[in-house]
């Protein structure tokens, strides 16, 4: 391996920052967000440090799922813009070292799509197998809903032709059949037609969904290839159709069934995944100020191709998912970071934002990111956390975390110059209104979060060691620290991150090195010197954090 590759592999130590067009910018002052407003905010993404956007469903939609219910997987929102506008954004972004992919959410059309509504008006329907179809009652299926306050089962009854249809989300996003060959030529020619059109990949909805086949017609089902060989066509296809482009799923499952969406340790399924196991485990650590199950959560990841990548994160557009706890564990994180009912969702997850779950403590919110950015993998932002945005209760749901982003401290947070009530969600007030978290005051600001955010991301980026090297938890006798190194090729990294509020030293002994090597950190002017068996004794502050680079006396590298 060398440093030239990691041009090649893009992905393996990209950043990646999540957006919805809607929320973002709004430019033609219609209360809206508009791909003309993201074009004039890409160069604060690309100034950020920024090297692919992943944009959340753009298409036309029925609304009832924030645009993850489809209308046309073919279209653009009318009020975001035009195909000709998306082009501009894509042409743009690339133009300053961005990658832009999209949503691809093919595990369901919304129930006003054209094809649903064909094949739910008459069991002649053409499209009729585009859908999934019970003829007898189904049976109580209410463990089974993935939005359990709002639908008691995944299948619903169609009046008119006395059947019930799939549905794992809401009633009004019926489920696609997989199994049928002319559904599979569909989504092939979606993910043609975008590739086409300048993406480089795809953030893939709900996967296991996607493929699963429970419900469909048993000798439909049965003529259907294995799921994994359908994913790895899919995967075949981009690669043929668009060179470098990638998969980015969703798989909330255990590591060791995320392995096989990867294709086992071989690759050639989806390129990457998010760690949703890592993540929630990095929230029990925060909770107890105990490094041990995050620690244990990485080490146990399975081993997967060196051309794969997992996705790190801190929080993404949905709720906070808390699901792979056990009840208790989930229930500690529950009490330290939303213990109000109304910070809660589903049971099992959290619609908050880590700045005000960490009662705005800039040490400790600054410390979660440096540990999400050393960590194994590539780091996918969501829009706003770069300043520190909060979420917004008033909202519905989920949609606390998806208001409008905050460009300054003016009318609407400097989102829209429409008036409130036709904005797509309420501006954050209180604490982390836009009055205090805004970007144009923490750009002039050089110990502004968002300052912080461009440092992690530049060290980052000069240290492929994160993103491709060997992982390895560091020995030390604090629970609550997080010690690791990450090393590749002839470079090594240690970070340290001090989960709890005491300062304290840690003793580390570097195997392999010595009084030749000295360690020279990344994000403050300062230099240590290892002894001659390649120990040394670190300082943390209370939720302090280091990154260290381990330099030989001959090295050539840039520090
Ligand atoms: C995914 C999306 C979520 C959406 C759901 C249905 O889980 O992340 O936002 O509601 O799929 O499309």
């Amino acid at each position: 391996m060398r440093i030239t590759d990691t041009a090649d592999l893009w992905w393996k130590n990209a950043v990646v920052y999540c957006l919805d067009v809607e929320t973002f910018m709004d430019w033609d002052g219609d209360g809206c967000g508009d791909f003309a407003g993201l074009a004039q905010r890409l160069d604060h993404l690309a100034d950020l440090g920024v090297t692919c956007l992943w944009l959340m469903p753009f298409y036309p939609t029925a609304e009832r799922d924030d645009g993850y219910d489809i209308t046309d997987f073919y279209g653009v929102d009318p009020r975001l813009g035009t195909h000709g506008d998306l082009v501009e954004v894509i042409r743009t972004a690339n133009d300053r070292g961005m990658r832009v992919i999209a949503d691809l959410v093919v595990n369901h059309t919304s129930e006003k799509h054209p094809w649903f509504r064909s094949a739910r008006s008459s069991k002649d329907s053409p499209y009729r197998d585009f859908y999934v179809w019970r003829a007898d009652p189904p049976p109580d299926t209410s463990a089974q809903v993935v939005f359990p306050d709002q639908e008691d089962s995944i299948w619903q009854l169609e009046e008119k032709t006395g059947e019930w249809y799939l549905h794992k989300f809401y009633r009004q996003q019926p489920d696609l059949n997989v199994a049928n060959p002319l559904v599979r030529d569909e989504i092939a020619k979606v993910m043609g037609f975008w590739l086409q059109l300048g993406l480089s990949g795809f953030r893939v909805d709900a996967v296991p969904f996607l493929l699963e086949t429970a419900g469909v017609d048993e000798q439909e089902a049965a003529a259907f290839p294995d799921p994994h060989q359908y994913l790895r066509a899919l995967r075949a296809l981009l690669g043929r159709r668009a060179e470098a482009a990638v998969l980015l799923g969703e798989v909330n499952l255990p590591h060791e069934q995320q392995a096989e969406f990867f294709g086992g340790p071989d690759g050639g399924e989806l390129t990457m995944q998010f760690d949703f196991i890592a993540m929630q485990a990095m929230y029990l650590s925060l909770a107890r100020c105990d490094a041990a199950p995050l620690a244990d959560a990485l080490t146990a990841r399975p081993r997967i191709s060196p051309d794969n990548q997992w996705g790190t994160f801190v929080r993404n557009h949905d709720e906070l998912t808390l699901d792979k706890l056990s009840e208790d564990e989930r229930a500690e994180v529950f009490a330290a970071f939303g213990p109000e009912a109304r910070m809660q969702v589903y049971g099992r997850g959290l619609i908050r934002r880590l700045p005000p779950m960490l009662a705005g403590d800039p040490r400790r919110i600054r410390m979660v990111y440096s540990l999400m950015f050393s960590l194994p993998g590539t780091p996918v932002l969501f829009y706003g956390e770069e300043i520190g945005m909060g979420e917004s209760l008033a909202a519905e749901g989920r949609l606390a975390v998806r208001t409008p982003m905050q460009w300054t401290s003016g009318k609407n947070g400097g989102f829209s110059t429409a008036a409130a009530g036709r904005l797509p969600g309420p501006v954050v007030e209180g604490g982390f209104s836009p009055e205090h978290v805004n970007v144009a005051d923490q750009r002039r600001d050089p110990d502004s979060m968002l300052a912080f955010m461009r440092l992690l991301i530049r060290r980052y980026r000069e240290s492929p060691e994160l993103g491709w090297g060997n992982f390895e938890v560091l020995d030390q006798p604090h629970p609550q620290v997080f010690a690791h190194l990450s090393s590749w090729d002839d470079g090594a990294l240690v970070a340290l991150h001090n989960l709890g509020a005491e300062p304290c030293t840690v003793p580390l002994t570097l195997a392999g090195c010595g009084s030749t090597h000295r360690l020279e950190d990344l994000l403050v002017a300062c230099s240590t010197p290892l002894t001659e068996d390649g120990s040394v004794e670190l300082t943390l502050e209370g939720y302090g954090y280091r990154w260290l680079r381990v330099v030989a006396e001959d090295s050539r590298r840039l520090v």
